[in-house]
């Protein structure tokens, strides 16, 4: 019989938060009694099935080198994409197989839960194709010109992607290869690198509490979330 193809976490954790306007990378900024990034680890921990957890932090970051459970891989590049992209590069080069699967989660997601990772996993290794979690737009779309809404977007039909991305490694490490040249131009999500190499990942409902970090007022939120989770 054969085996079941393992399934590896891959975490791009190599970005400064520019938006989050905080005086360290935002992944590492103390939320609810840790790093923000080590809840996000401790999520993606509590799946039992993944069996390797890779995180792509920059060239000269040591925060996670001693992180119980993770393997860092100092290879973080310019764009998300290209920290992805290197990251699985690596996985390659040791020795993981394109026939895996690997699952992006953005080190900045630190609200995603067990049970939602275990909800794409279901899908995606059910139908045997590659998928994401997303969300229906909640709120009316405008088209903005100056400042100004000039049009309005039908919302059906429109979802805003999250994270896990789950792929197989061979596949994804191909459709991201093709944008190497151009610098990920226009990549920002593991998702539009499969569309553009002519998928059509599935979507998985996430929920509306896996927010990624991005602003400010974001550590607030999401503080109140892990502190509520605690009780
Ligand atoms: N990321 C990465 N390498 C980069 C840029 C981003 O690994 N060159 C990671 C971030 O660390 C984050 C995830 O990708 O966990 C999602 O990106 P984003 O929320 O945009 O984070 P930042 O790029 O750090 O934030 P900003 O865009 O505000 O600078
Ligand atoms: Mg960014």
């Amino acid at each position: 019989m054969n085996e079941a193809p393992r399934l590896i976490a891959l975490v791009p954790c190599a970005g400064s938060g520019a938006r989050a306007g905080a005086q360290r990378p935002k992944q590492y900024q103390p939320l609810a009694g840790r790093m923000l990034v080590q809840h996000t680890l401790a999520a993606l921990a509590a799946v039992g099935r993944i069996s390797r957890v890779l995180v792509v932090v920059a060239p000269d970051d040591a925060t996670l080198d001693a992180q119980p459970g993770v393997e860092a891989a100092h290879c973080g590049g310019a764009t998300r994409a290209e920290s992805v992209f290197n990251g699985l590069v690596h996985l390659r080069a040791s020795g993981a197989a394109d026939t895996e699967w690997v699952l992006v989660h953005d080190a900045a997601r630190c609200l995603v839960t067990p049970a939602l990772v275990d909800a794409l996993i279901d899908a995606c290794l059910e139908s045997d194709e590659g998928g994401l979690l997303a969300l229906p737009l909640p709120d009316t779309l405008k088209v903005v010109q100056g400042g100004r809404a000039v049009r309005t977007m039908a919302r059906d039909g429109k979802w805003l992607a999250q994270t896990p991305q789950m792929f197989r490694l061979g596949h994804l490490h191909a459709a991201l290869q093709a944008h190497a040249a151009g610098g990920f131009a226009g990549i920002t999500d593991e998702a539009s690198a499969m569309e553009l190499a002519g998928c059509q990942p599935l979507l998985v409902r996430g929920g509306a509490l896996n927010l990624k970090v991005t602003y400010p007022e974001d550590f607030a939120v999401a503080q109140a979330l892990l502190l509520a989770r605690q009780q």
